[in-house]
């Protein structure tokens, strides 16, 4: 089986960060989220996979996967130059899948325990396609399965009626038989090329959709809220993994996971679920639940907690700055000078400014 992992698409729920930033490459617990996608497709024995990049970024995704060989798999990349829907994006792919029958995984989904009972079920059941479904509180924001007895007899883009709160999730089993049906599509109201419809038509023709419900947490990470929920998510699952010769380790408690060459001073506190990553500096600071730090930040006289700081950033409060609910992007520099600052949000692209 063959792999192909989406990075296109607009990105629009996640501005400004997607002005600069490849949305599937944004981190969560110091490793980007479409690794996690990629980890998933190589833990099925899946070797060749490529890459569709879209016109954000693109550079940063090769430089970071380069030609796979640091995961012991071949990376080869698809170019879609205006996202024009996920079937437009499979439909560049063609000659990539050849005959094999191939998954693809939207790289901004994450799904708690990999993806083997899925692949298991398509090809157990000599599937032509194969899609998990996970149950949302607001289907109508989704593509929407109609199910009865079991079988899957319908599958709807955004219904303004849902059948069920049954969703799609974004990892699609498929056969190049669905090449045929992905030329016949048309742009939807939103002008793409939609992979909900290309399904449909799949069951139209009579093809066999397999299906199964995602047990596990999924998650979509389209919005900063949905990424930070994420980041909440993976740091509940790790374990305590602090550096070697740390300085002032009483001061780090619970789950902690930390890079190499991390300096935390004794008037720090860092209170796990946290990610810290290598070279970060830490002093006069409490680093609270839920917190991914990037590598080679500097935080000082900062309270943080339930946020994301990627790398290379400076943060520093010289009266005591308090921030919650943050994304803040490669290269920022925030500081305050003006006392206490509390329950700051900050939703900050890349080399961002803030002096406040
Ligand atoms: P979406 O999140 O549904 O769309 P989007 O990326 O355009 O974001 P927004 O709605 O905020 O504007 O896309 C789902 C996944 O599919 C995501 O990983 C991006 C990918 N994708 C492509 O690769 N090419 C495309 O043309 C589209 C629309 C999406």
């Amino acid at each position: 089986m063959k792999g192909i992992l989406l990075h296109g698409g607009k990105g629009t729920r996640l501005k400004p960060i997607t002005y600069t930033e490849v949305k599937q490459l944004l981190p969560v617990a110091g490793k980007p989220i479409s690794q996690y996608c990629l980890e998933d497709m190589i833990a099925i024995g899946i070797k060749e996979i490529n890459i569709v990049l879209g016109n954000v970024g693109a550079a940063d995704v090769q430089q970071h996967y380069g030609d796979g060989k640091k995961w012991g798999i071949s990376i080869s990349y698809t170019h879609q130059a205006e996202p024009l829907g996920i079937a437009h994006a499979v439909g560049l792919t063609e000659d990539f899948v050849g005959d094999d029958p191939f998954v693809v995984y939207l790289g901004d989904n994450l799904v708690h325990g990999g993806i083997g009972k899925l692949a298991d079920g398509f090809i157990s059941g000599k599937c032509d396609a194969f899609v998990a479904l996970t149950r949302v509180r607001t289907p109508e924001k989704y593509g929407v399965a109609e199910i009865d007895g079991g079988k899957l007899l319908r599958l709807v883009e955004k219904p303004k009626n849902p059948k069920s709160n049954l969703a799609l999730a974004g990892i699609y089993f498929l056969r190049p038989s669905v090449f045929d049906v992905i030329r016949q599509l048309k742009p939807s109201g939103r002008g793409e090329l939609e992979i909900t419809e290309a399904l449909q038509m799949l069951l139209e023709k009579g093809m066999n959709v397999g299906w199964a419900e995602i047990t596990g947490w999924w998650k979509d990470t389209g919005t900063a809220a949905d990424i930070l929920d994420a980041n909440r998510l993976v740091l509940d699952g790790i374990g305590r993994e602090i550096s070697d010769g740390v300085n002032n380790e009483q001061n780090i408690i619970g789950r902690v996971k930390m890079g190499t060459n991390v300096s935390i001073d004794a008037d720090t506190m860092i209170k796990g679920p946290c990610y810290v990553g290598e070279g970060t500096r830490v002093s006069k600071s409490f680093i609270g639940p839920n917190t991914s730090i990037g590598s080679n930040c500097v935080l000082d006289g900062v309270e943080i907690e339930d946020s994301i700081v990627m790398d290379n950033c400076s943060i520093s409060g010289e009266g005591r700055v308090n921030i919650h609910e943050s994304l803040i992007g490669t290269g920022c520099t925030v500081e305050t000078r003006n006392g206490v600052r509390k329950g700051t949000k900050l939703i900050v692209g890349r080399d961002s400014r803030i002096s406040f």
